[in-house]
């Protein structure tokens, strides 16, 4: 009988943990939430950093991942906060799925894994089924994920951000204190473009900017080792930078405009295939030269920090 309870009692928190409306109609803001919000600090977390840029695809949560990874693997308390509603990537790279149960105090309790907690609307709302919602209840679910997860204690929780400038990268800067963003770029002007509005974004909302990441700039050839500079072919290796470093408009707007460079991730076929396999390069292939290019960018974010 009291099994029964327990399960009929489970089953009826679960249905709907984070108390989303089902129907079309919108949730009701309170009137205060309507004017400028309240800034809180994110309960349990000691520091926050954001991995972000206004151009969709172009690693935010491979890198994000890799970061809070990297932050486990060199003895923090690390999590990962999937903020990306209409597309979350989290619950894929970090083979997890399923409902999180809810704490004593009805707060969403993060599923784990390789020693890092994560929350993320793919666990609420299943791997396959889209989020067909208007901007208010995407800003609802987002409040809700921001301030109803128990995260139990963290030295540092890393944001995977969706693409843009808009809503949720609003309601993140302004409803949570955010020690720090990482922004992230392919080396190509356009995305370069892009990027550099999400620096300008996290300016104006006196986010300071940890950084910028190049990624997929060169291509290694498994076979001879020769490295390429595949969107810049008269690219020359940077004097300036780290030897490994080809020049790009992205480092040279880095040196302009006095934004820390923080590191170039390659591009390589294993670190797309250990991200879909759920295991992702730090924690597949912690030797390689791809995590290490993870693992600095981590060790340089965390000394901004001051993590270390
Ligand atoms: N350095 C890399 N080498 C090879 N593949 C990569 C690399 N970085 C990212 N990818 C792959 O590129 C794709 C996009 O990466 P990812 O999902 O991290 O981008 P994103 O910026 O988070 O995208 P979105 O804007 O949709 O959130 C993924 O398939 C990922 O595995
Ligand atoms: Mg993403």
């Amino acid at each position: 009988m009291q099994r029964r309870f327990l399960s009929t009692y489970r089953a009826l928190q679960h249905e709907n943990p984070l108390g989303l409306p089902r129907s079309s109609t919108p949730p009701q803001m309170p009137r205060m939430q309507r004017g400028l919000p309240e800034k809180r600090n994110i309960r349990e977390v000691k520091k926050v950093v954001a991995v972000s840029s206004a151009k969709g695809g172009v690693g935010k949560s491979t890198i994000a991942v890799n970061m809070a990874l990297s932050f486990a693997q060199k003895g923090l308390r690390s999590g990962i906060l999937d903020t990306d509603i209409f597309g979350p990537s989290i619950p894929t790279l970090m083979n997890l799925e399923g409902e999180p149960r809810l704490s004593d105090r009805s707060m969403l309790v993060p599923l784990a894994n390789y020693g890092v907690k994560s929350m993320s609307m793919g666990y609420l709302v299943g791997a396959d089924a889209p989020v067909v919602w208007r901007g208010l209840m995407v800003i609802k679910a987002l409040q809700q994920l921001l301030h109803e997860v128990e995260w139990g204690g963290l030295d540092v929780l890393v944001l995977d951000l969706p693409p843009g400038t808009g809503d949720v990268q609003l309601t993140i800067t302004q409803q949570v204190k955010v020690d720090g963003a990482v922004v992230i770029s392919t080396p190509q002007d356009i995305a370069l473009r892009d990027a550099i509005k999400g620096v300008n974004m996290f300016k104006k909302v006196n986010v300071p900017i940890l950084g910028m990441v190049q990624n997929m700039s060169t291509f290694c050839c498994p076979k001879c080792g020769h490295r390429t500079s595949i969107f810049n072919p008269s690219a020359s290796e940077s004097s300036s930078l780290s030897s490994s470093v080809f020049e790009s408009p992205l480092t040279r707007a880095c040196t302009e405009q006095g934004i820390p460079f923080l590191g170039d991730v390659p591009l390589h076929a294993r670190i797309c295939a250990d991200s879909d396999s759920g295991k992702p390069t730090v924690v597949a292939e912690p030797e390689s030269e791809r995590a290490r290019a993870f693992a600095e960018i981590a060790e340089g974010v965390g000394k901004k920090l001051k993590l270390f």
